[in-house]
């Protein structure tokens, strides 16, 4: 099916990226939204996006005009008339999606795919509130979306092959990225994320090295940005929402480090609060070290535990192979995810965390694993499917064979 024109519904932080995004690909685009300050806002975010392409002397300032007419700003649904395809990216909250899929039922013809941008929540049960479980699907923009060029594509269960084929397509032809993920918590790369995220935490608070220590060490691993200071652009408190979702979908596998949560509590959000592991400027702020210290004489923690770039990184590992187990996407396609995702290297090279670990040898990550979980517990116990690799001889690049086929 080809898209002509397309609706955004929510012209929040995500909904006014996706909507210039679109226009981009010059696109008609309807953006609706139920705040006109909002909405006001949004158009001016996205005017900025391209007057900074502008100043940039990568467009004229009469194409500039040209894809900022092809969007339309409303609070109504009277232009949904004839979208082929609406993107909802309102806040995360299911009741919140299931009301405005109902007025899209009402609103748009019935042969229009219902798209959602949600991080976590199940598509399925947004396409069993529809009349059309076969065209509702997730499109998982990543933040800013007029940068990041992987999209997540998540069918339901009742999601049909030609709605897949349809978003696959439609994204590529907005020049991103599309990698098709089966709905699990977290999708693919927050799901790999998270792990290594609340390891890092866990290293923080139980004293094994500083923040920026933990920082440096990835960076130097091949992250574009360490995790605190990742955690700290995202939002802590964004970090914190996903870790509990994660948590309590996945169970001690996901344990959050308590030390999400004080920040949390004390508002201490990262960039947009002004301070967050780091601080940003704003002055009289607690100390990190105070926080920690806390946190260690509540839990009784008293000698420092030891940090290795590994105690961060085979988890992720272990849950990208979990996925392989579970067939939540390829290898070729998970790797993908998190080179275009998240930006992941290994000495100087684009690959993700797949082939890392053919690479290294899947015979080390899983006895490494075992031995932290020894040390730390049942978190790192390797998954069936890594046990079985080694048990096959599929080590990696050393025997030809690992993650991926043929070396
Ligand atoms: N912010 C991120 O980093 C990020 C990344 C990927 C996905 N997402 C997902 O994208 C979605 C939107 O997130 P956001 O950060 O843009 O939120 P946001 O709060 O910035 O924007 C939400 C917008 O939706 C509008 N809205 C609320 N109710 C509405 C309704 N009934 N109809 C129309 N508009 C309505 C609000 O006025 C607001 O403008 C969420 O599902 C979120 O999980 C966010």
């Amino acid at each position: 099916m080809y898209i002509f024109k397309a609706g955004v519904v929510g012209a929040g932080a995500m909904g006014a990226e996706i909507a210039q995004v679109i226009s981009y690909s010059g696109l008609p685009v309807v953006l609706k939204d139920v705040d006109q300050a909002m909405l006001e806002k949004g158009m001016k975010h996205i005017q900025a996006i391209y007057q900074n392409r502008v100043d940039r002397g990568k467009m004229d300032v009469h194409t500039m005009q040209d894809k900022l007419d092809l969007i339309e700003p409303t609070l109504r649904y009277d232009s949904f008339e004839d979208v082929d395809i609406v993107i909802e990216a309102v806040p995360e909250r299911m009741d919140i999606k299931k009301a405005v899929f109902e007025e899209l039922m009402a609103a748009c013809p019935e042969g229009t795919v219902f798209a959602s941008n949600t991080s976590a929540l199940s598509i399925s049960e947004m396409g069993a509130a529809t009349d059309r479980a076969d065209k509702v699907i997730g499109m998982h923009f990543f933040n800013p979306a007029h940068v990041m060029k992987l999209v997540e594509v998540i069918p339901g269960l009742d999601t049909g092959e030609e709605t897949v084929d349809t978003v696959v397509g439609f994204a590529e032809s907005l020049r991103k990225i599309p990698v098709v993920v089966q709905e699990c918590p977290g999708f693919l790369v927050n799901r790999l994320l998270m792990p290594y995220i609340n390891e890092a935490g866990l290293c923080l608070q139980e004293g094994a090295a500083s923040a920026t220590e933990i920082d440096e060490a990835m960076v130097q691993f091949g992250m574009p940005m360490g995790p605190f200071t990742l955690m700290d652009m995202t939002g802590i408190d964004i970090a914190h929402d996903v870790g509990q979702t994660l948590a309590q979908e996945y169970g001690d596998r996901m344990v959050s480090s308590i030390l999400f949560e004080r920040l949390f509590e004390k508002g201490r959000l990262g960039q947009k609060s002004g301070v967050g592991f780091y601080d940003y400027g704003t002055g009289e702020t607690e100390p990190l070290a105070d926080i920690i210290g806390e946190v260690q004489a509540e839990l009784g923690i008293t000698t420092p535990t030891e940090f290795s770039v590994e105690r961060l990184v085979f988890p992720m590992i272990n849950e990208a192979a979990l996925c392989l187990q579970e067939n939540i996407a390829s290898p070729a396609d998970i790797d993908m995810a998190m080179v275009a995702g998240i930006g992941m290297t290994y000495h100087g090279e684009r690959i993700g965390p797949l082939a890392i670990a053919d690479r290294i040898g899947l015979d080390v990550v899983a006895n490494t694993l075992e031995a932290l979980q020894e040390k730390y517990g049942a978190r790192f116990r390797p998954c069936r499917y890594l046990r079985l690799k080694v048990r096959a001889n599929h080590l990696g690049e050393k025997t030809g064979k690992g993650f991926h086929e043929a070396y």
